[in-house]
């Protein structure tokens, strides 16, 4: 009898985990092609996306930080424009660089903009550095600002997680993690890392910031439309409008502000706000804060600047009390008018309480909060 040669070839046992985890990367990498094919074809003409000029897209990043794209694009614009180069930038009074960001709000992001790029300058001869780590190193760079730049403008494979990541991934997987949490950033990010491409790090970020900006977006998105629809396990269980869970709430106070503009021909007292508080560097009024009735606001007035000098003012105008809302902050703020009949109590009040006393056609141009410039714009004083 002829031996049966013919060996049958042996089943190989592919084990569950390794079936599961070859399906997963399967679906991440599919993912990836997925939300970069959108890109392709839905995202909005940015200026700083025809650009691998790490200054261009870390301008652009810091103004994003502070407002939308629509918002941000004209101050972007101000500021190419006015400085060209990082170079350029840092040779600029910084008294400049806040006028042009004015309106934006955190003032403090400005004079750190101001001072990285010093940094930049005299650190590394007016060149970015090219890692996420070493950009780390730089004035007002933090974890996300450094994904950003080193993934467009160097393509490090380092994902960026900013608010519309966070929702774009807790709807994608369900994710119950408290985005306000310490651990959230780390978690986020691991997560982006599973998912992000090794070629095209930079793109993908954006990508996934454009899919949570316009159509992921916080309130009513278009989820039967949605590409990710049949991925998306929020979808799946119902949970989209609940995802991202935010527990920390942000903490709002009030503050009432009384504004005195000491005016006297056609000159002003102005301040310049120093110190830890809102708007530092910006330029207002004498302040008295409180939400003080006419009468007591008077008395302290009397006790801070004195008699002599209440005694020489002419109320010209006052406002009704104007509403501001910062982050954190809500403001009502009035305005007092008031002219002083003697030259000599107006310079010893600028002296005394470290006012600058300024023609008020020089107004426009200073850096100012603007709940200050709305005041100015309406019309109470003719030569703003
Ligand atoms: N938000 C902040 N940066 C962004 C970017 N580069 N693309 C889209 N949205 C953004």
């Amino acid at each position: 009898m002829v031996a049966n040669l013919y060996l049958a070839p042996r089943k190989e046992k592919i084990s569950w985990p390794f079936l599961k985890a070859f399906i997963c990367a399967n679906s991440l990498k599919i993912f990836a092609k997925q939300i970069l094919e959108w890109y392709a074809s839905h995202k909005r003409e940015l200026p700083w996306r025809d650009s691998a000029d790490p200054y261009k897209i870390w301008l652009s990043e810091i103004i994003l930080q502070q407002t939308r794209v629509a918002q941000g694009l004209p101050y972007y614009h101000s500021f190419v424009d006015a400085f060209p180069t990082v170079n350029a930038l840092a040779i600029a009074p910084v008294d400049q660089v806040l006028r042009l960001w004015q309106g934006l709000g955190y003032y403090s992001r400005a004079r750190n903009l101001h001072a990285c790029a010093n940094q930049v300058v005299s650190e590394y001869g007016g060149k970015f550095p090219d890692s996420a780590k070493l950009l780390q190193g730089l004035i007002g760079i933090g974890p996300y600002t450094s994904s950003a730049i080193a993934s467009i403008a160097f393509n490090e494979q380092v994902p960026v997680v900013d608010g519309n990541v966070y929702r774009l991934l807790s709807r994608l997987f369900d994710d119950p993690t408290d985005i306000s949490s310490s651990s959230a950033y780390k978690h986020f990010f691991n997560k982006a890392l599973e998912l992000i491409p090794a070629d095209q790090p930079g793109e993908f970020n954006q990508a996934m910031m454009e899919f949570g900006a316009t159509h992921c977006t916080p309130k009513n998105p278009e989820c039967r439309s949605c590409i990710f629809n049949t991925q998306c396990k929020a979808y799946a269980n119902d949970t989209v409008s609940k995802r991202p869970i935010k527990l920390k709430k942000v903490k709002v106070t009030n503050r009432f502000l009384n504004y005195f503009l000491f005016e006297f021909d056609d000159r002003i007292l102005v301040n310049q706000r120093t110190g830890k508080d809102i708007w530092q560097g910006l330029h207002d009024f004498y302040c008295i804060e409180g939400n003080l009735s006419q009468e007591e606001l008077l008395s302290r007035l009397a006790k801070e600047v004195g008699n002599d000098v209440v005694k020489a003012c002419v109320i010209e105008s006052q406002s009704a009390g104007i509403k501001h809302v910062l982050t954190h902050q809500r403001l009502t703020a009035k305005f007092f008018r008031l002219s002083l009949t003697d030259r000599s109590v107006y310079e010893k009040l600028a002296e005394n309480h470290q006012l600058l006393d300024l023609p008020q056609g020089e107004l426009k141009n200073l850096a100012k909060p603007i709940l200050i410039e709305n005041y100015l714009k309406s019309g109470v004083m003719s030569l703003f």
